[in-house]
């Protein structure tokens, strides 16, 4: 039987400063579904990356004062930092900057849309914003300003390829109304749908070289760099070697993980792009809520900037891992703070999956003259696969804590510590029954905390206390 594949894609995102949350949260969503996948025995690929053919880094070193290359290193490499602490079982890290990995794709995909006769020359007048390095219309407009950004876009009037984007409406619509390009959940289908309404417009593809620094150049035209978007989306086919011996590209299409923010790119933009480059579609976007912190986007200027570095010096990587996973809503906008994210810690891992492993494992030690025999568990909770199906861990987390619930209150109930006295083999029976499920809990945690589920399984079949999982915090 052929080995099924599993191919998942982060946002590829802009080294302009440092990785937040919202970056880290995406990048465990992806994580989380691959470790699920590959534990399922699938050949699992994950892509992440950085997007860096962007003035924003330019504009981002100019602020800091420094060397806009050496400022580039220094924050992919933060990227970098980050991915390690958090356990992040990446198989590719691309940077659009690689013109031996990234680029010899751009060029095919610009030549096979070029080919099929999508690409035409034009005059270019509106308006653009770096920020979200996207041509905005008067409408897009608040008081003359960005909303996204709160800048004044820039005024151009210049000579840029198109893409014929108008030509794919009718064929995009059908392929998301009949979830040919699956988008989760329904309300993001929904926008999708809005947005293509009646008609798209043919987008601008290209910007004259003078005005971007940095950038793929167009083929066989020295005097246009690609618009960064249509350089960046293809990074999901370049890292699997396409235009240049497509050794991985076995793996496409595969499953795209986004913010909400990036939807129409990934919706209508990239399915266009594919369709007349002659290639296949993604198969799902996954498009989760953005993180904001009291009640507001998360702004420097606000000071309400939670950073994932700090999360993991506080709580440690696996509890970061639970908190994130556990309790960002996978759809919605979710609300964080600190207060809450300590009580979040206290009552799911301290008291909770720490406190029963720590009462399950030290009866049996006690109690037990030897280990349990690896229980053969074959299958998972059919709720918990649904709700992995349905992309939703927080659904799946709820499962094992469930199951944690049940087993605390199975110990109060039944007491075995005070059974051992009375009836010590319906005692022991009990606490070999209570190691059996908790081995069923550590299973399902294999994706969310990997190195908790290891522990906790290694504990039970050596018939040994692990050491204190979680701590309590300092307040
Ligand atoms: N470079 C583009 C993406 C190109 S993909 C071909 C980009 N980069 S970004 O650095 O701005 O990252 C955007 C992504 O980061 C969002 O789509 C989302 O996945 C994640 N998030 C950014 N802010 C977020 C929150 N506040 N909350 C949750 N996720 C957020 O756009």
């Amino acid at each position: 039987m052929k080995q099924e594949t599993f191919y998942i894609t982060t946002p590829i995102y802009y080294p302009n400063a440092e990785p937040h949350l919202g970056h880290a949260y995406s990048t465990l969503l992806a994580d989380a579904n691959t470790r699920y996948h590959a534990l399922m025995g699938a050949d699992s690929y994950f892509l992440t990356g950085t997007d860096e053919n962007t003035q924003k880094v330019i504009q981002a070193a100019e602020k800091a004062g420094e060397d806009p290359r050496a400022y580039l290193e220094k924050i992919v490499q933060r990227f970098k930092d980050l991915y390690q602490l958090l356990n992040i079982s990446f198989s590719q890290f691309i940077r659009t900057s690689d013109a031996h990995v990234h680029w010899p794709g751009v060029f095919e995909m610009w030549k096979r849309i070029d080919a099929n006769g999508d690409l035409y020359k034009g005059e270019y007048k509106g308006l653009y914003c770096v920020g979200c390095e996207a041509f905005l219309t008067e409408k897009d407009l608040v008081d003359g300003k960005c909303p996204n950004h709160g800048t004044v876009p820039q005024v151009l009037s210049e000579e840029n390829y198109f893409f014929r984007l108008s030509t794919y409406t009718k064929e995009i619509k059908l392929l998301i109304e009949s979830d040919e390009i699956k988008i989760v959940p329904a309300s993001r289908k929904s926008d999708a749908l809005a947005f293509i309404g009646d008609g798209l417009q043919d987008i601008s593809f290209s910007r004259p070289t003078r005005a971007v620094e940095w950038g793929v150049p167009v083929p066989n035209d020295s005097g246009q760099k690609m618009y960064v978007w249509m350089d960046a989306l293809t990074n999901y086919i370049t890292a699997l070697g396409f235009g240049r011996g497509e050794v991985n590209m076995r793996f496409w299409p595969g499953i795209h993980v986004v913010g909400k923010d990036i939807l129409r790119f990934h919706a209508v933009i990239w399915p266009a792009m594919l369709l007349s480059a002659g290639l296949p579609l993604p198969k799902a976007i996954l498009v989760h809520g953005m993180i904001i912190s009291d009640g507001q986007k998360m702004s420097k200027s606000l000071g309400n900037v939670i950073s994932p570095f700090e999360l993991i010096s506080r709580y440690g990587t696996e509890a970061t891992r639970y908190l994130l996973l556990r309790h960002v809503h996978p759809f919605n906008d979710t609300d964080i703070t600190k207060e809450r994210l300590d009580e979040w810690y206290e009552a799911g891992l301290v008291n909770g999956l720490g406190n029963l492993v720590a009462r399950v494992m030290k009866m049996a030690e006690t109690n037990l003259e030897g280990p349990i025999e690896k229980p053969a568990v074959d299958n998972f909770d059919p709720e918990y696969l649904q709700a992995i199906d349905d992309f939703n861990f927080q659904t799946a987390c709820d499962v094992v804590w469930r199951k944690v619930g049940q087993l605390d209150e199975l110990i109060t109930t039944k007491e075995p510590f005070k059974l051992i006295k009375t009836d010590p083999e319906a005692a022991k029976t009990l606490i070999r029954q209570l190691l059996q499920d908790l081995y069923i809990v550590a299973r399902m945690l294999h994706p969310i905390m990997p190195k908790t589920c290891v522990i906790i399984k290694e504990s039970i079949l050596a018939n040994k206390k692990p050491e204190n999982l979680f701590s309590r915090l300092d307040k």
